[in-house]
């Protein structure tokens, strides 16, 4: 046991609480999360997906480590836009893995795609092992996303390309918070209604308000290693992707 505290959502909770609590969060909505991530997003998170991939330029043959890869989303467009390749999905719940090997095995991908259960900050992977690792609204969720950093600079192979891509905060002070008034007071009372899951989307939000801002988490890429590190701004900054390199 530790006395070290972290957040989930508004809560503080010890930090080797965390992982179960997202991991029951997960598992309880693993069935309707792609569902519902259409209809809480309006369909927005697939464009900020696709600006991923625009920066990212998958390229033939290439090994794709998708981390808290969840139903793999991000994997599945990898490998369309690359053509040919192997993408791994690691996430820490089983459930959106078994949600993710059913979208698979609808498409011809299923043989370009592996699923493995694990955690972020604990890769199951040897070291210079992938050409690409992404990370999509997961490591906000991480206990500690500085490791997961780390674990991803260990298992990307040297001229390897690091891609997160997150909700982050807006830097106009007065859009901020009327994006907050909105989020706190509409999302979660969507998602009672949607979903009849209140407490979820509750942690959702205050999970994106507790995330570091744009300039602290590209200290921390940095940290970790990474060279060339730099970010954009989506939708005004309600989302960020960072990118990093291994040289
Ligand atoms: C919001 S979903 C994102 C899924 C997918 N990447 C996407 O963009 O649609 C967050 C995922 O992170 C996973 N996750 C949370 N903490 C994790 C950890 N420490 N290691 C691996 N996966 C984790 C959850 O199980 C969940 O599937």
């Amino acid at each position: 046991m530790t006395d070290k505290t972290t957040h989930f959502g508004a809560r503080t909770v010890r930090e080797d609480e965390k992982a179960g609590m997202v991991r029951s969060l997960f598992s309880d909505v693993a069935n309707k999360y792609d569902i519902m991530n259409d209809v809480m997003s309006m369909g927005i998170h697939r464009i900020w997906k696709e600006a991923m991939m625009d920066w990212l330029a998958p390229r033939p043959g290439q090994k794709l480590l998708d981390v808290a890869g969840g139903t793999g989303d991000v994997s599945f467009k990898f490998l369309a836009r690359a053509g040919s390749g192997h993408a791994t999905v690691l996430d820490l719940t089983e459930g959106m893995l078994v949600e993710g090997r059913k979208r698979a095995e609808a498409t011809s991908l299923a043989d370009s795609l592996t699923w493995v259960s694990g955690d972020a900050m604990a890769l199951p992977f040897e070291d210079n092992s992938f050409d690409v690792y992404t990370i999509s609204f997961g490591i906000r969720n991480v206990t500690r996303p500085q490791e997961a950093l780390n674990e991803a600079y260990r298992v990307l192979r040297p001229g390897g390309r690091l891609m997160v891509l997150e909700f982050s905060q807006l830097p106009n002070p007065a859009m901020q918070k009327a994006y907050d008034l909105y989020s706190f007071n509409v999302i979660p009372r969507m998602g009672q209604i949607i979903a009849n899951d209140y407490d979820s989307y509750q942690y959702l939000v205050e999970s994106i308000r507790n995330f570091p801002d744009q300039e602290t988490f590209l200290g921390m890429v940095r940290a970790a290693g990474f060279a060339n590190a730099k970010y954009r701004n989506l939708t005004m900054g309600v989302a960020a992707l960072h990118s990093g390199w291994k040289i």
